[in-house]
């Protein structure tokens, strides 16, 4: 006769938990158990790669022998992650005889514990028991886990990230998150930045913001504008920054949403000082930025073995003999590595110009990507000599990043 299991979280900070097998289920099991705290002895006579690494940062024990009872000693859940079906059984022998709970990956009807399917958002952990099909428990989790996504933070279930720990009664402390949106694909945002972004009770949002993200905000969430502040460049960014704060001291959650990464030329340092002297709290979530994606999206690799060793990646917004300029391009010009210039549309000419006085080769292969990982995304490719000229020609416009390097042809078969 089978029964339905009976769930529990278990709380294995400091507990010893021992792993016996050191594989590919292994390595899947032994992240999450870290991650509880728990005290991991593994018990192997080899280690994949993986759990070797974890085992010199000293994250685990590893005993590299065969398993025999006295591993038991101490422990509070095995966990079997052998093929071998003898050797598995005489582990959860043992740990019948002592009352230990047993996980075991070659046999589950054997096994006095199942790990269920799991999905974490925030402070709430799902787990899924699929009595007994780990398929159909993974298919649940799946669904719950894009509806913990997008569905149930309005109602609060997630709330604001702090919720869990808020002083009871009060409303809650207000905070910012500093979120990259990515280059322009929406589904370029991380999991963890989406995460917020589903929670946040206020939005601003940079001008190379993918309109898809805010599209899906829910209908009482504030959005903020930041492209349509009115004054200069400096004095919208200082309302910006009187948005983030004045909005988090009144107890909102703020996601700054900002195109690409929040540190890479957008000003996000400025409004985490701005935040911190109001003593306004700030989590900072990194996105993935233009000056690598773009790249990419148009096949051109930054590095690529043989031909590039490095990259740099510079702003091309002022010309290159501008007094406010702090880009030595005489310096990057004497580089054989990649070169990715953000913002350098408009002084394309002088730049290329100064570099190739100061020696990089009218020759060395140039690329253009417009409005990268986007529908309406262009591809121009030329020559250091050329790729003014021709990006006049081709009409080509902001956003759009230029790759200088012999990386531009690497991938040409
Ligand atoms: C103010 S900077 C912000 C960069 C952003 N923080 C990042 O990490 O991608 C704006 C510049 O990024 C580049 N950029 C941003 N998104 C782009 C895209 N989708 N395609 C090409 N270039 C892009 C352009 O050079 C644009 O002028």
């Amino acid at each position: 006769m089978t029964s339905n299991p009976y769930p529990l979280g278990l709380r294995l900070h400091g507990r010893r938990v021992v792993v016996v097998g050191g594989g590919a289920v292994a390595t899947r099991r032994v992240p999450a158990l870290l991650d509880a705290g728990a005290d991991v002895l593994l018990v192997a006579p080899e280690l994949t790669p993986a759990l070797r690494a974890q085992a010199d940062a000293g994250r685990l024990h590893w005993v590299p022998r065969r398993f025999v009872p006295e591993d038991l000693d101490g422990a509070w859940l095995v966990q079997v992650a052998v093929d071998d079906s003898m050797a598995a059984a005489s582990v959860s022998a043992v740990a019948a005889e002592r009352r230990i709970f047993c996980v075991r990956a070659d046999d589950r009807t054997a096994a006095t514990a199942w790990t269920p399917a799991v999905t974490r958002h925030g402070p709430v952990t799902v787990a899924v028991l699929g009595g007994g099909d780990p398929r159909r428990a993974m298919t649940v989790r799946d669904a719950i886990r894009d509806l913990l996504a997008v569905r149930l933070a309005p109602d609060g279930i997630a709330g604001r990230p702090d919720a869990a720990t808020g002083a009871a009664g009060g409303r809650q402390a207000g905070r910012v998150a500093l979120v990259g949106a990515g280059p322009g694909d929406p589904e370029l945002i991380t999991v963890k930045g989406w995460r917020l972004l589903t929670e946040a009770d206020v939005v601003v949002a940079d001008r190379l913001v993918p309109g898809l993200l805010l599209d899906e905000l829910r209908p009482d969430v504030e959005l903020v504008d930041a492209s349509k502040i009115p004054y200069g460049p400096s004095r919208a960014q200082e309302e910006i920054n009187q948005i983030l704060v004045d909005r988090a001291l009144a107890g909102a959650f703020v996601v700054r949403l900002k195109g690409g990464d929040p540190y890479v030329f957008g000003r996000g340092g400025e409004e985490l000082l701005a935040c911190a002297a109001a003593r306004v709290p700030v989590t900072v979530v990194p996105g993935v930025t233009s000056s690598i994606a773009a790249p990419a999206a148009a096949g051109i690799p930054v590095t690529h073995r043989g031909v590039a060793h490095e990259f740099t990646v510079v702003s091309g917004h002022l010309a290159p003999d501008a007094p406010a300029s702090l880009v030595r391009w005489d310096a990057l010009a004497g580089l054989h590595g990649t070169l990715v210039i953000l913002m350098g549309l408009k002084n394309l000419a002088a730049i290329t110009a100064t570099l190739i006085a100061h020696g990089r080769s009218p020759q060395t292969p140039a690329a253009v990507v417009q409005e990268a990982t986007t529908g309406t995304q262009r591809v121009l490719r030329s020559t250091l000599g050329e790729v003014a000229a021709d990006l006049l020609a081709a009409e080509l416009r902001p956003p759009a990043v230029v790759v200088v390097g012999d990386v531009v042809d690497a991938l040409d078969g």
